[in-house]
Parts: structure tokens; C-alpha cells; sequence
């Protein structure tokens, strides 16, 4: 098939309806640029939903690709391999984690964390120690158990019985969570910062009370950082700037700035809980994501990215909240580091998709987080040009909507 017969139209011909993506298809991409079949240009603060840390085709991530594609891609988890057992060591080091299992998206290495957390109570404390409570409006991945975990039934009805000893609690709601709590509570699975759910981050206090609750009743922490890891934040994980520190804690989207990889991190305690034969994945520490991963992770875990992404976190807010003042369009701006939710306001309630089409016409990509909330996630390393000029085309698209 020549490239000129694949159009948009071959997606509804050819792919299963589960997404709807924008008219267009984006072809290259360079830093934070992306050009689309027609060489259309757009800035990109979608950065690949939270994926493109260091944007597009970045060098460094380019020549760890082409270095281990010449090398070795494959083996199965029958043989270990270099980068797999560099990439833990430099994750160990950099994180609370004595130990590391390799997955390929968020989902599986949330459904690695929910069978260890269940495993090590089952192992210590009996068959009877299974409830695990996470949050509403939390999102863990769309694996029957990550989405049964997550606080969404939109996403986890219609599918027929489902894995059962979950409890939803409202975030940021302590006495809740604690009326929930027994010694039946195996585990507490949380992201840090809600990221589908809206933008919503932990208060630290919050985030301490369910440390303490989980350390009185036996409880394990899960803290899901596929979103909120590798710098997102400002942090390199997010649990390090709450100053509460997880027993398990997942990453993905950006350990691998764009090639599939994920992991999970626990600690000596409580990996031996899986062992040989309990779990296991055939992609998982696959060599080539590996060599990835090392790549990202040793730019990314740099005081000067870590700060800028800081420093960038505040162009946003400026610039966000001086459109807010020109067209009155948004409630709140918050989020933390590159993970900016602009909230709209009453008026434009329910409304954040046609801001997202709008912007992605005047040439600007970006994200919502559930019907109220605009998403910005660029790469971490994103120049200040782009911003503005990225944010200028944003401007004009939310004049249009004010205006029609
Ligand atoms: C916090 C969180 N956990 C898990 C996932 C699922 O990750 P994946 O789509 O790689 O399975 C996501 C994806 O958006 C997420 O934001």
C-alpha cells in the first residue's frame, strides 16, 4: 500500500472503534514539533499523553535505538541482559527500591503491584487479608484489575463480574479512608497527582495520613507514578516532593520518552513474595526498551531538567492565567511541574474536547482530563519559544470559542 492511500478513513476501514483520534496523521517529529501528512506544523503539549519527555526523536534516544538494534533485541526472560540489569541498577539508586520488575505499559506494571501486594498478604497474614482500596476518579490502566482499581465505572462496567475485594474512597478525604480501613486492608493503591481523573494532586498531609494508616493496619502502599514519574513533576518521582515514601511504586510513560516500557519498584522486604514461577511477562526487560530507558532516565535525573522542568511549570501558569484574564475561561490552573490542568469554569462546563479540537486547528496539540479540565504535558525540555509560540496558538483557539 503506497503512503498516499492511508488517509483517516482507513482508521474506521481498518482499526477497532475503542478511539477516536483528530483528523489529521502526524508523520514527523522533531523536539517539540510534530508535521502531519500535509506538512502541517504543531507544537506538541500532548508530549504522547505524559510519554515524550524529552520530545521527539531526541538524539541521545535515537543513538541508544541504533546502538542496540545492532547489538541484541530480543531474548525472553529466560536470559537476563545488560541494559535490563543497568536500567534497575540506575532506578534502585535513584529511588526507596531494592528491586525492580520490568513490564511493558502502566497497566501490567499495576497489575504486577496488585498481585505482589495481595501475595506478600496472602504469604504473612492469610487468605483472609485481601482489600484493597484505592481512590474514585484514580486511574490504573485498563487490565480487568487496574480498572476495577481505577475509580471510574465507566471504564470498568459492561464487562461481566469483577475481581472483587476493591474499595473506592474519595481523594484527599482522610476520615474516609480511614472508616474503610481494617485488618482486612491489604493494600492502598494511589497516584500521587490524579492525572485522567482531572489533575488532582495529593495533599501532602492527606498523603501522610494514609502512610500512617497503612503502617498501623499491616497495609501496603502502592503509589502508581506511571504519569507522575520520570520528572514529570519537577521531581524525579512525586513521592519524593510529598516526603511519603511508597513500599511499591509503578512508572511507565516516560521512563521510555516514547518506546513501550514500564516497571515496577519495590523493596527487598517484600520481592521475594514473587518468586520464580508466580509472574512474568515475555516483553519485559526487553533489551531494546531497556537501552531506552537508561537513555532517558540519565538525562532526565539531572538537577538542571528536574529545575526546568520548574521553571517551565511557571511559563504555563503565566501564560494560562493571562488568557484567563483576557477571556474568563477557566476556574483554577493547578497540577504540578509539566502536568498543568487549566479547570474551565461554569460556563464552559463539559466543554474541554472542543478547546482540545479547537487547539489542535490553530495548530497546537494537547490533552483533556475528563470533560472540565485542559491538559498540558510537554516534553520536559520543551524551549521557551515553543511554549510561547504554542501558547499563542492555544489563545487564538480559545478567542474562537469565546467568540462564536
Ligand atoms: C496513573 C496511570 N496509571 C496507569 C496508566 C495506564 O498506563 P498504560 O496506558 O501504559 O497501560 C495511566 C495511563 O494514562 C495512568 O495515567
Amino acid at each position: 500500500m503506497s503512503e498516499s492511500n492511508v488517509s483517516r478513513a482507513l482508521f474506521d476501514e481498518v482499526m477497532v472503534p475503542t478511539y477516536a483520534p483528530a483528523k489529521m496523521i502526524p508523520v514527523k517529529g522533531a523536539g517539540s514539533r510534530v508535521w502531519d501528512q500535509e506538512g502541517r506544523e504543531y507544537i506538541d503539549f500532548a508530549g504522547g499523553i505524559a510519554v515524550n519527555c524529552l520530545g521527539h526523536c531526541h538524539p541521545a534516544m535515537v543513538d541508544a535505538v541504533k546502538a542496540q538494534a545492532d547489538k541484541l533485541w530480543h531474548l525472553s526472560n529466560v536470559f537476563t541482559n545488560e541494559p535490563a540489569l543497568r536500567l534497575a541498577k540506575q532506578l534502585t539508586e535513584a529511588t526507596f527500591a531494592d528491586k525492580v520488575f520490568f513490564a511493558n505499559s502502566g497497566a501490567e506494571a499495576n497489575e504486577a503491584a496488585l498481585k505482589l501486594v495481595r501475595r506478600y498478604a496472602v504469604e504473612n497474614f492469610g487468605e483472609e487479608k485481601d482489600q484493597i482500596i484505592s481512590f474514585k476518579q484514580g486511574f490504573h490502566g485498563r487490565t480487568f484489575f487496574t480498572v476495577t482499581v481505577g475509580g471510574q465505572t465507566t471504564y470498568s462496567d459492561g464487562f461481566g463480574p469483577k475481581p472483587g475485594a476493591i474499595e473506592h474512597s474519595p481523594y484527599n478525604d482522610l476520615a474516609a479512608l480511614e472508616a474503610l480501613f481494617s485488618d482486612r486492608t491489604c493494600a492502598v493503591m494511589m497516584e500521587p497527582l490524579q492525572g485522567e481523573g482531572g489533575i488532582i494532586s495529593a495533599d501532602p498531609e492527606f498523603a501522610k495520613g494514609v502512610r500512617a494508616l497503612c503502617d498501623k493496619f499491616n497495609a501496603l502502599l502502592v503509589f502508581d507514578e506511571v504519569q507522575t514519574g520520570v520528572g514529570r513533576t519537577g521531581e524525579l518521582y512525586a513521592y519524593m516532593g510529598l516526603g511519603v515514601t511508597p513500599d511499591v511504586l509503578t512508572t511507565a510513560k516516560a521512563l521510555g520518552g516514547g518506546f513501550p516500557i514500564a516497571a515496577m519498584l519495590t523493596t527487598d522486604k517484600l520481592a521475594p513474595s514473587l518468586k520464580v514461577g508466580t509472574h512474568g511477562s515475555t516483553y519485559g526487560g526487553n533489551p531494546m526498551a531497556c537501552a531506552v530507558g537508561e537513555a532517558v532516565l540519565s538525562l532526565v535525573n539531572t538537577p538542571e531538567v528536574l529545575a526546568g522542568v520548574k521553571q517551565r511549570e511557571q511559563w504555563f501558569r503565566d501564560a494560562l492565567n493571562q488568557i484567563n484574564e483576557k477571556h474568563q475561561v477557566f476556574a483554577e490552573i493547578r497540577g504540578q511541574g509539566l502536568l498543568v490542568g487549566a479547570a474551565l469554569n461554569e460556563k464552559y462546563a463539559g466543554r474541554a474536547r472542543d478547546f482540545l479540537m479547537a487547539a489542535v486547528e490553530e495548530g497546537t496539540m494537547m490533552l483533556v482530563a475528563g470533560p472540565n479540565v485542559l491538559r498540558f504535558t510537554p516534553s520536559l525540555i520543551i524551549p521557551e519559544a515553543d511554549v510561547k509560540e504554542g501558547l499563542a496558538r492555544f489563545e487564538r483557539a480559545v478567542a474562537k470559542i469565546v467568540t462564536a
